[in-house]
């Protein structure tokens, strides 16, 4: 049965930018950039054709965000996972927004250092991780270069000059992602990468104006935002941010979340940003400290767009949007295994169930990647 009557099929604005549906291709991780023997050889690093075809056979959905991709060498720790940190890396993004543009679609960029959840041996040039404040993460594994489990290490506190010197990796990686085309970039502040660490009390116990108060933990991140903006890289309706106050994963989970994400969300809202994306579900890991915050919470707050995540499905997303909680879904573990997730919700067709974890990153190459099949007329997966 056809579904045209959906709001989630239904038009919306993002950044002057008419989205075709409210539909939204979360950030995946997908390691599937080339895999050389040399761990830091660059071709490690660039995205290639495969990534390229992977967002084009995706690009019906309203928004594309990307994987997460490093702003800088001590911003990275994922093997195969692409970067922007140079020309070439804008380059070769180009081919990939190239073809997502030529399909009609939109597509973001999101900006990426995981702080304390990467490993030393990514980085060659420092030999060290580093953080808010010098805390481990507990209760996870961090992978080596050479893709082994090892225990987060104790990471190295930015002072305030490195920090400074952060926010501008995160400015030339959105310089760069202007150059190979993005319609805008998402900064990744969720699942306890970097702007996460700083923004919650678990991991930032600095005293500096960089910690204790929320103003004070949130001064990073608003940093970043003014000196992309200021860079004429992207104007604010161009520059979304992601956000997980729920999330455990990262060693995350802090008991004044609800306080410090509504906070972060208020003052945000003052710079008329492209979106909020928060992951305000439970089913990807919650912690057990105190309140939860949900699209509701953050509707009393932000009067931007705001993206709500974490395992939706059709009929949970469409009642979120008619509620008005949010104005646009993110999937992300459907979107891996239904690559026209857009016209089978239109078209009331059978969607496959989440890709299985043995798919997520290895092993590289197409397989669980690019080769998951599309609906047609007469696909006799097609009728629910
Ligand atoms: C394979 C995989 C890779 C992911 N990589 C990222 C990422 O790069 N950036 C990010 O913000 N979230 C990442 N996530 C989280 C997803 O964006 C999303 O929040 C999560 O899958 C929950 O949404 P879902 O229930 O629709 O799958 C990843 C999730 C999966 C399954």
């Amino acid at each position: 049965m056809a579904n045209s009557n959906l709001e989630l099929l239904s038009k919306f604005t993002i950044g002057g930018q008419e989205l075709k549906n409210r539909i939204v291709l979360a950030p995946m991780t997908r390691a599937r950039c080339n895999d050389t023997e040399a761990p830091f050889d660059v071709e490690n690093t660039l995205p290639n054709d495969l990534m390229a075809l992977h967002y084009e056979q995706r690009a019906s959905s309203g928004l594309l965000i990307t994987e997460a991709t490093a702003i800088s060498e001590e911003g990275s720790g994922w093997r195969n996972a692409p970067h922007i940190t140079t020309k070439q890396h804008a380059d070769a993004w180009k081919t990939v927004v190239d073809r997502v543009h030529d399909k009609d679609g939109i597509i973001y960029l999101q900006l990426w250092h995981m702080g304390r959840q990467a490993h030393s041996s990514h980085h060659p040039s420092t030999n060290r991780v580093v953080s808010a404040s010098a805390i481990a993460a507990e209760g996870i594994q961090v992978k080596t270069v050479e893709r082994e489990n090892a225990e987060p290490e104790v990471p190295h506190a930015l002072t305030v000059e490195e920090i400074k010197a952060t926010v501008q990796d995160y400015v030339n990686a959105a310089l760069l992602a202007k150059e190979a085309g993005f319609d805008g970039i998402e900064l990744h502040a969720a699942n306890g990468y970097l702007i996460d660490q700083f923004l919650q009390s678990v991991s930032n116990v600095r005293t500096d104006e960089y910690g204790g108060s929320i103003e004070n933990r949130m001064r990073f991140l608003v940093e970043i935002v003014e000196a992309i903006i200021e860079s004429g890289a992207f104007p604010a309706n161009r520059i979304g941010f992601r956000i997980a106050p729920n999330g455990v994963y990262g060693g995350m989970g802090s008991e004044d979340n609800f306080e410090t994400f509504t906070y972060v969300a208020k003052k945000m809202n003052e710079y008329g940003l492209a979106f909020l994306h928060i992951m305000d579900g439970l089913g990807f890991g919650a912690h057990n400290k105190g309140k939860y915050v949900k699209c509701a919470d953050i509707r009393k707050v932000f009067d931007g767009p705001i993206i709500s995540n974490i395992s939706l499905t059709k009929e949970i997303a469409e009642g979120m949007i008619r509620s008005g909680a949010c104005d646009a879904c993110a999937f992300g573990r459907l979107y891996i295994s239904n690559p026209d997730l857009p016209e089978r919700f239109a078209n009331g067709w059978k969607v496959e169930p989440e890709a299985p974890y043995e798919t997520w990153w290895y092993p590289t190459g197409e397989k669980g990647y690019t080769d998951w099949p599309v609906c047609t007329e007469d696909s006799e997966h097609k009728e629910e």
